[in-house]
């Protein structure tokens, strides 16, 4: 196997943690550098279980600094970029956009140029050839959100016209264009994925999953924007990380690949579902949680149904979602609930303290 040094940003975060362990513990001979800024999003016991681990570097700087991360790839000889940090929540978009174009453009601009640099992309020479084997890869993780709206039929695929509507989509709109562009300019090896919701164990409790689940536990009011209508499509994190790793050492450079569930779901049918289990496990009478539904002011330019049709990656790579929903919402029911420290851990802000007391004197 290759020996590559691989950069994943964001790997403190919730998918960036789950593809920093797969590589870790999959990929001995590589070396992972995991850089992440440690925003509130950040929290390094999601990746704690892998911390000493002799091919693992934890870095904590910012993607914005250009000179910073230009010194990064000189010094660890980065030969691969996995590039998830970034401002996730559509939410906070809206209220503070310019915290999203800084990290989800200027950072990956800032990326997209060290890695020209350090790897020598000009067009016309073997490093910008498609049919020469690749030394290196710049992988950008982006989001189905990029494609805007669907009605009620219809699907996205990779050549869905971009049409984003929060300054969330927008921002990682303009990074995937970047990231193209530098590929057609500079010959710089680059793919991209596009994939819809996730879920599992480790997402930040402000998403509706999560901020569900702690709701219900807390008995407080679960918030369902507008009439719950809206529709997403809901992917297990570990089969979004698989098909990370597939796209990794498999896709075909300049291209994208779509990555979805197949399982669509009405806001309100899946918290419905998910009082259900909630009530199973912490055996209260069947009824009890759904109680805690409360209709909140919409969203504001709330996207009405996001779904995916990912049969170019299964055709190209064999890729299919594993994991059923069910299955999946059972298990990250149970890790919230066997896990409850990390949660507390959050609440309370003690989180914040792990880099201090881990990382401070190494
Ligand atoms: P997250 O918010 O849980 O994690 C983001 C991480 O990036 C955090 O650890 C944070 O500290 C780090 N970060 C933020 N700004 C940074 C900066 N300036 N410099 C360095 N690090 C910084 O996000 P997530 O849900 O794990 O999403 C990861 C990526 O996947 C994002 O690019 C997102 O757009 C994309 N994505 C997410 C989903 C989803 O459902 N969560 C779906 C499709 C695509
Ligand atoms: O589609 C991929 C995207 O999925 C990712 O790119 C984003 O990073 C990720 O955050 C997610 O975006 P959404 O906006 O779809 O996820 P969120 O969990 O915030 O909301 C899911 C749906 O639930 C959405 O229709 C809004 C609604 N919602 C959300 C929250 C937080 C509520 O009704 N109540 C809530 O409290």
């Amino acid at each position: 196997m290759n020996k590559k040094t691989i950069l994943v940003t964001g790997g403190a975060g919730f998918i960036g943690s789950h593809v920093v362990r797969r590589l870790v513990t999959r990929y001995p001979d590589y070396t992972i550098v995991n850089l992440d800024k440690l925003t509130y999003a950040g929290n390094l016991e999601n990746i704690s279980d892998i911390e000493n681990k002799p091919n693992y570097k934890f870095v904590k700087g910012d993607i914005v600094d250009a000179d910073f991360i230009q010194e990064l790839f000189s010094r660890e000889k980065l030969t691969d970029v996995i590039h998830l940090a970034a401002e996730s929540h559509v939410d906070r978009s809206i209220s503070n956009p310019l915290e999203f174009i800084r990290t989800n453009i200027l950072g990956t601009v800032n990326l997209l140029n060290a890695a020209k640099f350090s790897w020598n992309c000009r067009l016309g020479t073997e490093s910008s050839d498609t049919e020469s084997p690749r030394r290196n890869l710049f992988y950008h993780i982006s989001t189905d959100e990029v494609y805007g709206s669907l009605g009620p039929s219809g699907l996205f695929t990779e050549n869905s016209p971009y049409d984003p509507h929060s300054p969330y989509s927008a921002s990682k709109a303009s990074s995937d264009h970047l990231v193209r562009a530098y590929a057609d300019t500079f010959g710089l090896p680059a793919v991209i994925s596009n994939c819809s919701n996730n879920y599992g164990p480790f997402q930040f409790p402000e998403k509706l999953i999560p901020l569900a689940l702690n709701n219900i536990r807390q008995n407080k009011p679960i918030p369902i924007y507008g009439k719950g209508e809206n529709i997403r499509d809901w992917l297990f994190v570990e089969d979004h990380t698989l098909a990370i790793d597939l796209i990794f050492h498999k896709g075909k450079r300049s291209e994208t690949y779509n990555i979805g569930g197949h399982n669509e779901w009405k806001n309100i049918d899946l918290i419905l579902l998910l009082c259900g289990i909630m009530d199973r496990h912490l055996k209260r009478t069947a009824g009890t949680s759904e109680k805690l539904i409360t209709y909140v002011t919409d969203r504001s330019g709330h996207d009405l149904r996001y779904a995916i049709d990912s049969s170019k990656i299964d055709r190209e790579l064999g890729w299919k979602p594993s994991v059923k929903f069910e299955e999946g919402l059972e298990k990250t029911v149970r890790w919230y609930l066997d896990n409850e420290s990390w949660l507390s851990n959050i609440t309370t802000g003690n989180y914040k303290m792990y880099y201090e007391k881990q990382y401070a004197n190494r």
